[in-house]
């Protein structure tokens, strides 16, 4: 199917390996040009020249920390001088790590961490690039959140608490921005692989609890993201799309 976005531009967040990476993907074959915000500068020349060679598509790689006000300021600046972007991608960076229950998270600067990473730099990006979407009538912003919000899930407790944090504003920016055009939703994972997520312990039991009895692939994952990116996805805002495996328990 043609997503009808050939054309347009996108900003994907921590888009330089991982998810983020398979995001890229997926939004160049549709023919989307690409502004890549990841903090190491070599790994995006690296992204820039793989994506370009393989989808035929502009990229442009913007160095700088998510948690970091002028880092996101640049980002926002590079894009207009670029034309601005259309679509956002809000992938925010991994939870300290190993994740831990919530008594068991007694190290103020895991806390600290886990706020700047994915609450407070969720925000910057949300509130400092989402205004530029509202003037061309047209836009779609998609973060890449946790089956978390919806679920609490054990060892989880940094990310399930901000996670709910950016849900909440993803909600609040969901219904100012609707009349301008641009939607916004929440991609929720577990058990997706990723090289990184490939090194958690106890990853063969986790597998074991998904009902599918199987790890998820980031190719699906970034499909369900560039559909909520796409054209079809005009009428579709402020909701939370699990991909999981039907792990979550929740009705709704
Ligand atoms: N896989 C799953 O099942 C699952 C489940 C729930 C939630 N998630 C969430 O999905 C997100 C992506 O996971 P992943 O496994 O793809 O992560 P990853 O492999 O660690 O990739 C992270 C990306 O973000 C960039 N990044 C890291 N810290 C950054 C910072 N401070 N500022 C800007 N960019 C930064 C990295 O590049 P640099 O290091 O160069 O900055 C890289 O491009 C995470 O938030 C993860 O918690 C995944």
């Amino acid at each position: 199917m043609d997503l009808g976005i050939r054309g347009r531009r996108a900003i994907v967040i921590g888009g330089s390996a991982g998810l983020g990476y398979a995001i890229c993907q997926a939004l160049a074959a549709e023919g989307v040009d690409l502004i890549v915000f990841a903090r190491n500068a070599q790994k995006l020349a690296s992204c820039e020249e793989t994506l370009q060679a393989e989808y035929g598509v502009k990229v442009h790689g913007c160095a700088g920390d998510i948690a970091n006000e002028s880092d996101v300021d640049r980002l926002a600046n590079e894009s207009l001088s670029l034309g601005g972007a259309q679509i956002l991608i809000v992938n925010t960076p991994r939870p300290p790590s190993p994740m831990r229950d919530f008594l068991e998270e007694n190290d103020q600067e895991r806390w600290t961490t886990g706020y700047l990473q994915q609450l407070h730099g969720a925000l910057l990006v949300l509130r400092k690039l989402a205004p530029l979407m509202m003037t061309s009538g047209w836009g779609r912003i998609v973060a890449i959140t946790s089956a978390s919000v919806k679920q609490p899930m054990p060892r989880h407790a940094i990310s399930t608490v901000f996670r709910a944090g950016v849900q909440a504003a993803l909600k609040h920016l969901a219904m100012e921005v609707a009349e301008h055009g641009v939607t916004v939703n929440a991609v929720a994972p577990a058990t997706v692989m990723t090289p990184t997520f490939a090194t958690y312990h106890n990853l063969e039991r986790r597998i074991l609890e998904v009902p599918m009895k199987r790890a998820g692939t980031s190719q699906e994952l970034a499909a369900t993201v560039a559909f909520l990116a796409s054209e079809h996805a005009g009428f579709i805002s402020g909701q939370v799309i699990q991909v999981d495996g039907g792990a979550t328990r929740s009705f709704c």
